[in-house]
């Protein structure tokens, strides 16, 4: 309420925020968790609570009366719609060089992801966070964070036959073929469930193709982990549609957080001002990197030092299609959940996932996200004229991500005879280079902030999710950051409180 104290606040309710809040109320500590998106426990006029991926509607995007769907074109024809205005899942926020896709809602990211749950290999690790203690993050806070996400590995006898991983065996033999290794990766659905789907005897989501609007069943998001147990633990208050603003210090110590509550066309109704002991910041890459950089540049959190903005990445995200010929189908039944990459790091800088394209006709396509070893990196900078962040990205810094790509695509294009599709992202338009999926990086670990996400210059202020990893983590990024978070937050609550 307006005018409160509390002694936590956290902002944004994604991985690393979920976290947080989790481990404080299980330390006795009483956490208020402030979201801008929707609560998503409530269905809409369908009975369903989230928009399927072939039907775009008012739930899927964040703020927009057009739909700006990934894949923007199939078989030469645009496919984005016009919806109505609302507060809905995806937010595809865009910079002058790249379009940043991110889930809105309690849940963040996970309520619109993939469910891919990649632990990076451990000889990657040093490249990634390099001030953290390897054997610390590989003994305790990866297995921790695994086991708080419900990660599992899908039943590869079942995989072998089952229709929907067509897509992905197909996948396997081009890799396989043209001398790839080729991976299983883990991820949080639950597999009995999919079973289930198959045979029938329940609603249908990943068989549906339910995934970056949302999943009605199957998928572990946050809401049936960490925040179903935040839920449990009776500590933890959950405010939605309310963003914040501003935080600065306050006369009497702790924090002033400014509070605009919105409705769901994203006027703001009310302005609320609550007094925090002590902020997490965990509003995602972009949200606190957004308003670090605000705050510090508008004389709210002025001591901040120079680090802030730093160090932003896209993960070297690229996507691709290639056309396979008519032996080759890909099966028009395709599990949204992927399972599976071709690991080219070592040798060419690139992972790719074996992805879906849940259109539920036969494409003879096969779909494929990137992760790449870009070195470029970018900086959020306040623009005092606009009154907006700003993010320095280039669009032609993809092309090196685009050439590690290649290292794969175009050899088994070469070894299987066949071509790219050029019908995916406009007309006559290989690659996906125009966005990115996991923005990563703008409160550095160890720089913007300490060794455990403890901001410099001010005591009491935390940043706690995927803006301390810098830029790239050879992987899927939400294992990485929902173990960083356990593990910082175990030593704030060690030492801090
Ligand atoms: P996250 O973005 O999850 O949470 C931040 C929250 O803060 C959001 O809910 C936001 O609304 C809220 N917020 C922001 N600003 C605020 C403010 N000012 N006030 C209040 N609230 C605010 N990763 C992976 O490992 N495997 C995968 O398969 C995929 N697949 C995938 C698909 C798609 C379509 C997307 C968009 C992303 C993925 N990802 C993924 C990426 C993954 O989802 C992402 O890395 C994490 O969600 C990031 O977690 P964070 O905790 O950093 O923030």
């Amino acid at each position: 309420a307006n005018g409160a104290r509390v002694p936590v606040l956290v902002v944004g309710t994604g991985y690393g925020g979920s976290v947080t809040a989790l481990r404080l109320a299980q330390a006795g500590v009483d956490v208020h968790m402030i979201e801008m998106g929707m609560a998503w426990d409530t269905p809409g006029s369908d009975g369903k609570i989230f928009a399927n991926t072939t039907t775009p509607d008012h739930r899927s995007f964040w703020l927009r009366t057009r739909t700006k769907q990934p894949l923007s074109n199939f078989l030469g024809f645009p496919i984005d719609k016009n919806i109505p205005k609302y507060t809905g899942i995806l937010d595809a926020e865009e910079f002058a060089g790249i379009m940043v896709y991110q889930g809105r809602g309690v849940g963040g990211g996970s309520l619109v992801n993939g469910g891919m749950a990649v632990t990076p290999k451990r000889e990657n690790f040093a490249g990634i966070l390099p001030s953290v203690n390897a054997d610390e993050m590989y003994s305790t806070y990866y297995p921790r964070a695994n086991a708080g996400l419900g990660v599992t590995s899908v039943d590869q006898r079942w995989w072998e036959n089952a229709p929907c991983y067509q897509y992905a065996r197909v996948g396997r033999k081009h890799a396989q073929r043209s001398g790839f290794p080729f991976v299983f990766v883990p991820n949080v659905y639950d597999w009995d469930y999919m079973k289930a789907e198959e045979a029938g005897t329940v609603p249908k989501s990943a068989l549906a193709g339910e995934v970056i609007y949302g999943n009605n069943a199957g998928k572990k998001s946050l809401q049936k982990t960490y925040i179903a147990q935040i839920k449990s633990t009776g500590r933890v208050t959950i405010t939605t549609l309310h963003k914040v603003t501003s935080v600065a210090p306050a006369a009497g110590g702790g924090y002033t957080v400014l509070i605009d509550e919105i409705n769901t066309t994203g006027d703001t109704v009310a302005t609320k001002s609550v007094t925090a002991d002590r902020v997490f910041f965990a509003a995602g890459s972009v949200g606190t990197s957004k308003l670090l950089v605000k705050l510090k540049a508008t004389g709210a959190l002025p001591n901040l030092n120079n680090e802030v903005g730093k160090g932003w990445g896209d993960n070297g995200n690229v996507m691709c299609g290639r056309a396979n010929h008519m032996w080759d189908a890909t099966g028009k039944l395709q599990s949204s959940m992927p399972t599976a990459g071709i690991d080219n790091w070592a040798a060419g800088g690139a992972f790719a996932e074996v992805a879906p394209l849940p259109t539920g006709i036969e494409t003879y396509a096969s779909f494929y996200l990137s992760i790449t070893n870009t070195p470029h990196r970018a900086e959020f900078s306040w623009n005092a004229a606009t009154g907006k962040v700003d993010l320095s990205w280039q669009t032609a810094w993809k092309q090196t991500s685009i050439n590690m790509a290649k290292t794969i695509f175009d050899k088994i294009n070469q070894k299987e005879g066949t071509i790219y599709r050029t019908d995916l992202f406009g007309t006559y338009k290989i690659w996906g280079d125009h966005l990115t999926y996991h923005p990563l990086g703008g409160a550095v670990l160890n720089k913007a902030t300490d060794n455990y996400g403890r901001l410099h210059g001010y005591p009491g202020l935390y940043v706690m999710d995927g803006s301390l990893i810098p830029g790239n983590v050879t992987v899927n990024p939400f294992v990485t950051i929902t173990a960083l978070a356990e593990r910082n937050i175990e030593n704030i609550i060690a030492n801090d409180l």
